[in-house]
């Protein structure tokens, strides 16, 4: 007796993908809770150009005929101009991007399309498809991070000479040259580029050919679809190639970080903004008003960065959380790695490309040069620096310069600004005799000492915020990301 299978033309349904038996449809409550079509098939480059060099393969491989793969290129390339022209017709009933592209290819080139799928799995198929387009996404991230960069180097270049309180416990410590200040938030952004490009060598390695598990009976030539696909390595163990999403939550937890180096920056921009600071402003259309009150300008933009902030990290949260039950190999349950994953990338992206707007401006045509980014005040970070006895320490090291160790310059000038806090008045405002009263050695010399400049270019040691260390910075970064 032969048991002949009805003969599909196309899949309707996911139904008909694992046909004969299932003896009860899926209810719709159960069709929506587990298709993931409607997020997935953001990734329909990835799944096309993943089943191209898969078809290559086996057409090379002499597994499937050099027509059918000529058919599948066919369909694919109509398939690729449905979806761009948004003519493409995304079935719930078909699961997910994977089904949905590979019955559409059936549908148009019938039995070629319906060998793409030989020696393969949706299992390695998505785990391939989700590193193809992380790896392009890491691409773009790491070009939005240098524009980052770019712009907070061009701030800081303006206002090497602008001194501002650096802050310990948001306390008056020392005057810092604002131009360093900026450079420090470059450091953080360059570790952040380099973790993306080391996160990028481990999701750039391909799954495709672990099959469901096991591996496949087929004779796959794993390192020509890698080649083909611009990958770096094949996995090399078929079940961690389906099941291990290592990659998505290192990825996660350097975008994480990343947002937290915008949310401190966040942070200061709102507190420097403040009326009680006035350090800066940022252009009108990162703000908004108030309902009620009139007077108000928030910074709205960098406190919704902090508050995304949360939300990224949530999403590390979940992912690792995803993956601590799970024994190998496949489960359904990596399908939730898909939300967490798309939002980290979009808010990630989104926010670095209104930081590097908002901080650095826009590029104006006409005139060839930024406008409309940070606007600094000088004359306010000046004033606050002069209050708070930011200069201190400077006396302290020009005490022990004198002779004194540290230790008891320390003390001396503890009490000298317990006077000077008295009179209500800053170091520099004591006469000289009264600073020689705390000790003989000071001479006239101390004021300079004690200036907001003679404190910077003092800071002299690598990394230091003395304004020649801060240009010599400067021109490594202006060198690096030319
Ligand atoms: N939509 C699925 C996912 O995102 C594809 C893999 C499904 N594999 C399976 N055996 N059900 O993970």
């Amino acid at each position: 007796m032969s048991t002949s299978a009805p003969s599909h033309n196309q899949l309707d349904s996911k139904a008909e993908a694992w046909s004969a038996l299932f003896s009860e449809p899926m209810s719709d409550l159960v069709k929506r809770y587990t298709s993931s079509v409607f997020f997935d098939k953001r990734m329909w480059q990835a799944d096309i150009q993943g089943s191209l060099a898969h078809a290559e393969m086996l057409s090379a491989q002499k597994i499937i005929a050099a027509e059918d793969f000529a058919s599948i290129q066919k369909g694919m390339a109509q398939i690729t101009a449905e979806i761009e022209a948004g003519t493409f017709e995304w079935k719930l009933d078909l699961e997910d991007v994977h089904l949905n592209i590979e019955a559409r290819l059936t549908q148009l080139v019938g039995d070629a399309g319906k060998r793409l799928h030989t020696g393969r799995s949706r299992n390695d198929q998505v785990a391939t498809d989700v590193r193809l387009w992380l790896r392009s996404e890491i691409d773009l991230i790491e070009g939005l991070l240098k524009e980052l960069q770019r712009s907070l180097v061009d701030v800081a270049a303006k206002n090497v000479d602008v001194i501002l309180p650096g802050f310990t416990h948001l306390q008056v410590a020392q005057p810092v040259s604002f131009g360093h200040h900026m450079l420090a938030y470059v450091e953080m952004f360059k570790r952040d580029a380099e973790r993306m490009l080391d996160v990028r060598k481990r999701v750039n390695v391909l799954p495709l050919g672990s099959a469901a598990l096991a591996g496949t009976t087929y004779p796959l030539d794993r390192e020509r679809v890698a080649k083909t696909l611009g990958m770096e390595g094949v996995s090399q163990n078929s079940l961690d190639g389906v099941s291990d999403r290592d990659f998505a939550i290192e990825f996660t937890a350097a975008a994480s970080l990343c947002m937290v180096h915008v949310s401190r920056l966040s942070e200061e921009l709102i507190i420097w903004m403040s009326q009680n600071f006035g350090f800066i402003k940022i252009a009108d259309r990162f703000t908004t008003g108030s309902s009620i009150m009139p007077q108000k300008k928030n910074p709205d933009v960098p406190e919704l960065a902090r508050g995304k902030t949360g939300r990224v990290v949530g999403h590390l949260m979940g992912l690792i959380t995803l993956m601590k039950g799970q024994p190998l190999a496949y489960n359904k349950d990596n399908q939730e790695d898909k939300e967490p994953l798309f939002d980290t990338v979009d808010t990630l992206k989104d926010t670095l490309r209104i930081f590097a707007e908002m901080i650095g401006g826009q590029l104006n045509p006409a005139s060839g040069i930024k406008e409309g980014g940070i606007t600094v005040n000088a004359e306010n970070m000046r004033a606050a620096a002069l209050k708070g006895y930011a200069t201190a320490t400077d006396l302290a090291d020009y005490l022990v310069k004198k002779g004194l160790p540290f230790r008891d310059a320390h003390e001396t000038v503890a009490h000298a600004v317990k006077l000077a806090t008295m009179k209500g008045v800053d170091l520099t405002d004591l006469p000289l005799a009264e600073l020689q009263a705390f000790n003989p050695n000071i001479e006239a010399d101390v004021f300079e000492a004690l200036s907001l400049e003679g404190s910077l270019n003092a800071r002299n040691t690598l990394g230091g915020t003395a304004p020649a260390q801060v240009r010599a910075q400067l021109a490594k970064h202006h060198a690096r990301l030319a």
